[in-house]
This record gives structure tokens, sequence and C-alpha cells, in this order.
């Protein structure tokens, strides 16, 4: 099954796609994952694309294709993947409709307000990649994962939030229309608990796993 997860920054796409991939089996492909190891790894790619992250704003959509390209090249995208955060814009959506015919693509939506509180107390785990808020976390540290000490991730400062808010409705939200007219759209409202959301999207997916 070959799927992209839209929806603003926040609503929960990585949160979901880590455990839905590992239940349908395919590879979870986050391209925000892909850049901040580059960037920890300070790699050409991960230099070039700081400074745009950073900022709040997209990474240019040809070292976005480059990565993405490369990624989907690999052996274990052959029975599908699960894209996290591509694409945002409607180049990057055109340039993948060239290449591959999604199944779905699923449009998790939160209203702003609840947007700004996840992002602001969300810690992440550096290793694992798994992402907690500080209200459930009930003043643990660590990766109930892998054990690692969690991070809060350097754009979630609130002026880069915001920045990130505004760029998604000026630069992605039409990317929900894009895939309505090909009639592969699933919306779902991730307003409410995980498990819930999980539930619906699987269900949408036609998995009850
Ligand atoms: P990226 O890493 O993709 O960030 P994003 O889209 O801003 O998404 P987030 O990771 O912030 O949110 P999420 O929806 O995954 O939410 P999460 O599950 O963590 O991209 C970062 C940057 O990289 C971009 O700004 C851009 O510069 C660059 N980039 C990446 N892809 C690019 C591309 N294609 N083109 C150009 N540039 C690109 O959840 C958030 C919080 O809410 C957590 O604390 C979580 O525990 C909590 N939570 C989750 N679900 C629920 C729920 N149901 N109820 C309550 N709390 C919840
Ligand atoms: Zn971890």
């Amino acid at each position: 099954m070959k799927i992209v997860f839209l929806g603003p920054p926040g609503a929960g796409k990585g949160t979901q796609a880590m455990v839905i991939s590992r239940e349908l089996g395919i590879p979870h492909i986050s391209t925000g994952d892909i850049f901040r190891q580059n960037i920890k790894n300070e790699t050409p790619l991960g230099v070039a694309a700081k400074k745009f992250i950073d900022e709040g704003r997209l990474v240019p959509d040809d070292l976005t294709l480059d990565l993405v390209n490369d990624r989907l090249a690999a052996a274990d995208c052959k029975n599908g993947y699960l894209l996290d955060g591509f694409p945002r814009t409607l180049p990057q959506a055109e340039a993948l409709d060239e290449k591959v015919a999604l199944d779905y693509a699923v449009n998790v939506d939160v209203a702003h307000d609840h947007l700004i509180d996840r992002l602001s107390g969300r810690r992440v785990c550096p290793e694992c990649g798994a992402s907690y808020h500080i209200t459930t976390l009930d003043g643990a540290q660590e990766c109930a994962v892998c054990g690692n000490l969690l991070i809060q991730r350097d754009d979630d400062k609130p002026e880069t939030i915001r920045k990130r808010l505004e760029v998604y409705e000026a630069q992605t939200r039409a990317l929900i229309d894009f895939y309505r007219d090909k009639g592969i759209l699933v919306d779902i409202d991730g307003a409410r608990s995980v498990q819930e959301v999980r539930a619906d999207i699987l269900a949408a997916l036609g998995s009850d796993a």
C-alpha cells in the first residue's frame, strides 16, 4: 500500500505513522526525520536544510525531491510505504504523481489553537523518533521505547511554530484539494485521542490491524 499523510504541523502525523506503518508492514518515511538525521550528522544536505528548518520554512523542492527519490528507490519500498510530511507543495505532489500511483492520501486535521499546545509541549526521542507530550509524560524524561533522554525540537519554539503554521496554510493546504480531485483523499478528525485517530485511519484504509 502506498500512502501519504497530510496535515498541519502537530496534527499527529508522526505519532500515527510510526504505529500504522508497523501494523501495515511498510516503511515509515518522514522527510522531517531524514532532514533532522542529516543535520545531526552534519552532512551537506543537513547543512543546506538547517537554515530553512530553523526558520520554519520549507526546504527547497529540488533538495527534497532528490532525497525522496533516493529513498523510494530502496529495496524496502517495493511493496509500499507511508510518506509522512511529503509532499508539502504542489510541485512535490505533481512530481510524486508522475512516478507512483498512491492508494490513499490521509488528511489528519486539527484546529490551530490545539496545534500550538501540542507542539509547544512536545518532547521527542532523538534516537527512535518517538513523540510525547509533557502532559502525558508525568515528569518522565526518558523515551519509553528505547530509554534515551527526550529533547525539545529546535523548531518547536513559539515563533517558529507560528511560522510553520503560516507556511502550511500558504503552501501545503492546497494539497487536500489536489488529492480530493484524484479521489484518494481520506479526511480524519485528528482532535481526538491517539487511539481513536488510529482506529479511524485503519478503518479508512480497510485494515482492522
Ligand atoms: P516535519 O518533521 O515533517 O514537521 P511537521 O510537519 O511540522 O510535523 P510535526 O512533526 O511537527 O507534527 P506531526 O503531525 O508529526 O505531530 P506529532 O505526531 O509529532 O518537518 C519539519 C521541517 O522539515 C519543516 O518545517 C520543513 O522545514 C522541513 N521539511 C520536512 N518535509 C519537507 C518537505 N516535504 N518539503 C520541504 N520541507 C520539508 O504530534 C505532535 C504533538 O502532539 C506530540 O507532542 C504528540 O505527542 C501530540 N499528539 C499527537 N497526537 C495526539 C492526539 N491525538 N491527542 C493529543 N496529543 C497528540
Ligand atoms: Zn526512543
